[in-house]
């Protein structure tokens, strides 16, 4: 059963989204989500398919960008992804391919096709501090948004599982879930920390993976054109209007407000030393069984 539901935080904001078998998604997924799960469960996936999955604000754009550019051959921009999440499968199927989408669903809600190894799988992950952050300044700058509250409130949600997809461990337990048990070859399991370290070679590792047999100097051309500072630049002037319509329609900013600050740490900034003793507490808790570590800085 879907249900919209209404939660307050203490300062009286409202969060007010769907919410399916217990989950929290953005309330533009369509209809009453369960048709629209069951309809991405069997939509026909190509072999050159590529699924960029992640819990928001994790890089998914980035990816995006990176997979698109390697997958075409091309070095521009191509805006935002679409998204499993949000677009009728009627309207995914008919794009052209390569096809490259975003989806912040997991692993287990993707479509049967991918989960029996047709298309690749780019799973990115972020440290929850820094997501939690972005996701918080992002949800402020949307037009309609689901939760527009203090950054308090925003971290009692985030924690409790009560934000859009939920908690952010919950993601990661159901990512984890799927590195342990999933034998398929079809996954790819990228840091946002590590990419941020060494750009150029998780750009070649992305190539290897996708079987894009690349030369040298366009994966350093991708790396270059990818790197923060070069996106930020660039990315509103070469991205095709169509896409800035979708994004003018999401936020009143000029910019896409996707690219903020791009950097490992900026938690830091915003988390008061009560904050962090209270994040960090969940944090040892959640993840004492954890077979992986993030790094914050
Ligand atoms: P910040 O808000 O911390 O800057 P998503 O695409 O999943 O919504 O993730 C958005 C986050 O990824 C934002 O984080 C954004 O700045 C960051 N990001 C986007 N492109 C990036 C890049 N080329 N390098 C580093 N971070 C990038």
């Amino acid at each position: 059963m879907c249900e919209w539901v209404e939660e307050s935080d203490l300062d009286g904001n409202c969060l007010k989204t769907k919410v399916y078998n217990g989950k929290y998604f953005a309330s533009i997924v369509p209809g009453n989500i369960k048709d629209h799960l069951e309809r991405l469960e069997n939509m026909e996936v190509r072999e050159d398919d590529t699924f960029v999955l992640s819990y928001p604000k994790s890089g998914t754009h980035w990816v995006f960008t990176i997979a698109s550019m390697l997958r075409t051959g091309e070095s521009q921009y191509k805006g935002s992804p679409y998204f499993l999440d949000y677009n009728e499968v009627d309207f995914l199927d008919k794009l052209p391919s390569p096809r490259v989408f975003g989806s912040h669903l997991t692993f287990d809600e993707l479509p049967r096709q991918v989960r029996e190894g047709k298309g690749k799988v780019l799973m990115i992950t972020r440290n929850p501090k820094d997501v939690a952050v972005s996701y918080h300044i992002f949800m402020t700058k949307l037009n309609a948004p689901d939760y527009r509250g203090s950054w308090e409130g925003f971290l009692k949600f985030y924690t409790s599982g009560k934000m859009l997809y939920g908690s952010w461990f919950d993601a990661f337990f159901a990512w984890e879930q799927t590195k342990v048990s999933y034998k398929g070859q079809n996954i790819l399991y990228l840091a946002y920390e590590d990419m941020k370290r060494d750009l150029l070679s998780n750009v070649t590792k992305i190539a290897e993976f996708l079987d894009e047999s690349r030369n040298k100097s366009f994966l350093e051309e991708v790396t270059d054109r990818c790197t923060f500072q070069t996106m930020v630049k660039t990315v509103m002037k070469e991205i095709n209007p169509s896409d800035q319509n979708y994004i003018h329609q999401m936020s009143d900013e000029k910019k896409l407000p996707i690219y903020r600050k791009g950097e490992v740490g900026d938690w830091k900034n915003y988390f008061t030393v009560a904050q962090n003793e209270y994040f960090d507490k969940i944090y040892e808790e959640q993840m004492k069984n954890a077979t992986c570590t993030f790094r914050f800085e």
